[in-house]
């Protein structure tokens, strides 16, 4: 696993893995500028990738963005992604992800994140185009933190 500034991966591949899992090129150029990206490479090609920055609301750090390439998904890369950023960084970490993102629900919760906060129509306010995901529209954001990390399930496989 190779870890990057965040500025140093806004091309091919990395850029679309980035915007795989957020697709809005304006917020992922700004965020990558303070971010680190963890990177997960099989024979050559780029399989996963986690960016994480300091927070924009509160003292610790967000995952700005976690993203597995289709064909590598459910093989634990998204896992390993996430136990090294929580191995390299301490204190607590926020993610924001969608209410309907129940792939990514189910990962932070097992890693021990908990919710925090719910944001209220955040993806219809602020995407131009409806999101469908697992046959909803995506509607609403869920703030994930976790602040103790010997609670994951994850931790110690
Ligand atoms: C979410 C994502 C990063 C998961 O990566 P991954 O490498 O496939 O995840 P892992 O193999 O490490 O899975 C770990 C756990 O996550 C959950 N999970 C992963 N994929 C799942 C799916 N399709 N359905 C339900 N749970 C799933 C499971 O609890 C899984 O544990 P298990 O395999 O023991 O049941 C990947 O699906 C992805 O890139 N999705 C699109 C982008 C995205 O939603 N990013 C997150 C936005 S914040």
């Amino acid at each position: 696993m190779d870890l990057f500034a965040g500025k140093d991966v806004l091309k091919s591949p990395y850029l679309d893995l980035l915007l795989g899992a957020d697709p809005r090129p304006e917020a992922v150029y700004k965020y990558m500028q303070l971010c680190q990206a963890l990177c997960d490479v099989r024979n050559g090609a780029l399989t996963g990738i986690c960016a994480y920055g300091p927070a924009s609301d509160f003292d610790g750090l967000e995952t700005y963005n976690l993203s597995v390439a289709p064909a590598f998904r459910r093989s634990g890369i998204g896992s390993r992604l996430l136990q090294r950023m929580l191995e390299l960084e301490k204190g607590p970490i926020r993610v924001r992800t969608g209410s309907t993102s129940f792939a990514a629900l189910s990962l932070y919760q097992k890693l021990g994140f908990r919710m925090k906060s719910i944001v209220s129509d955040y993806f219809t306010n602020h995407y131009a185009e409806p999101i469908i995901e697992n046959g909803i529209q995506l509607r609403d954001q869920i703030v994930l933190e976790l602040k103790d990390r010997s609670s994951g399930h994850l931790f110690g496989n």
